[in-house]
């Protein structure tokens, strides 16, 4: 007997996430000392250095079982957004909460709707809960198409996953069209706002899907603590929903499900306004940077508000391996459907520049 054949061919078939690389495995590959990594969309000033301390203190007690209920760190959150701290659902990074909602919401002849070109986890959580992963084309290129998304909810649809920003294209949505989808959703929808970029929007229409929620509606709002406070590493994030939805969630969750070292950092990092002040300067100094050097080179790219950037570069995969033999590692984007692009996170000045000279070089344009 073999085990693929003892699960649902859905999950049998799936292929698992694949993430950017690795500074240390290129390094190994090309023998050098100083890669750079702008690829997965990291905090490029590090962790926050409030954080940072409260982490190390933390350590020193690793040997005990962390707080299962989060409790410290759930307040603090929920004290952040004023709402009541049965709303909040704290998790190891926001991807748990994809997949324990996947797992919840959906088995076969269920449905997620969320748009092609979207963060790649919501196809896998799907597809591993046994439901069907509809994707339904973008609009204008890089656009998500909540018309269309209302279109292909139907009764057997369960989750709507909406990425805001979009994560590869770094568009967003606004007010009105995130109005109109609510408008037509049925009841029986979870409408997940997955907003892991939400800090880094400046457009005065983005909706802060927090403003929505009520109690005939399930709107789950997703944050993370991965991008703007630096802790991609410890695995940090939380839902904002509904007191019953979130009890939920705690049955099907692990029972320590968010590190002591996390919950510390959690704490800690919550207050640290300069670091992410510091963060919010360096990313918008750099995306206006990358922009105008994108410009400069021809290449097209869509306005991004997140700490990311997509760029059309003719052939990805030979551009990306390029890149990478000179030490700079960014996202490809065939997996995403999108073969002629690269994703590019914002990284410091000497990141940023160090890319757009390998980028002229790869292009076969450096003067
Ligand atoms: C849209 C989106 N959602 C969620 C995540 C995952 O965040 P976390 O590190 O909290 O699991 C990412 C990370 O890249 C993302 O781009």
């Amino acid at each position: 007997m073999k085990p693929h054949e003892l699960v649902l061919p859905t999950v049998a078939a799936l292929h698992p996430y694949e993430p950017g690389k690795p500074i240390e495995e290129l390094q190994r590959e090309l023998g050098i000392g100083e890669a750079i990594k702008l690829a997965s969309n990291e905090n490029p000033l590090g962790p926050s250095p409030l954080a940072l301390a409260a982490m190390r203190q933390a350590l020193d007690e690793a040997n005990r079982y962390p707080d299962g209920s989060c409790w410290a760190a759930g307040r603090k959150v929920a004290e952040r957004h004023n709402v009541a701290p049965e709303r909040i659902f704290m998790a190891g990074g926001s991807v748990e909460v994809l997949n324990l909602l996947a797992f919840l919401f959906l088995r076969p002849g269920l449905n997620a709707v969320f748009s092609e070109h979207s963060f790649a986890i919501y196809a896998l959580a799907a597809a591993a809960a046994g439901g069907e992963a509809r994707a339904v084309p973008m609009k204008d290129g890089y656009y998500l198409d909540l018309d269309a998304i209302a279109e292909a909810i139907d009764a057997n649809t369960r989750i709507v996953f909406l990425d805001n920003p979009t994560n590869p294209a770094g568009t967003i949505f606004r007010r009105a069209e995130w109005e109109r989808l609510l408008a037509r959703t049925p009841e029986h929808v979870v409408m997940v706002a997955d907003e892991a970029y939400f800090e880094f929007v400046r457009d005065p229409d983005y909706p802060d899907s927090l403003a929505y929620h009520d109690e005939r509606r399930m709107i789950v709002t997703m944050r993370t603590f991965s991008k703007i406070f630096g802790l991609a590493g410890v695995r940090a994030g939380y839902a904002v929903a509904r007191p019953d939805l979130v009890s939920l969630l705690h049955n099907v969750r692990q029972p320590f499900n968010v590190t002591s070292i996390a919950q510390a950092g959690v704490i800690a990092g919550l207050d640290d306004r300069e670091h992410m002040r510091r963060t919010l300067e360096v990313n918008a100094e750099g995306m206006a940077y990358l922009e105008r050097e994108f410009r400069r080179l021809g290449l097209a790219y869509p306005k991004s508000h997140a700490n990311f950037i997509l760029v059309e570069v003719g052939d990805g995969a030979a551009v990306y391996q390029n890149l990478l033999r000179g030490g700079v590692i960014v996202r490809p984007m065939g997996g995403y459907g999108w073969p002629r692009h690269l994703r590019v996170s914002v990284g410091l000045p000497e990141e940023n520049r160090r890319l757009i000279a390998a980028l002229e070089k790869a292009l076969g344009r450096a003067a």
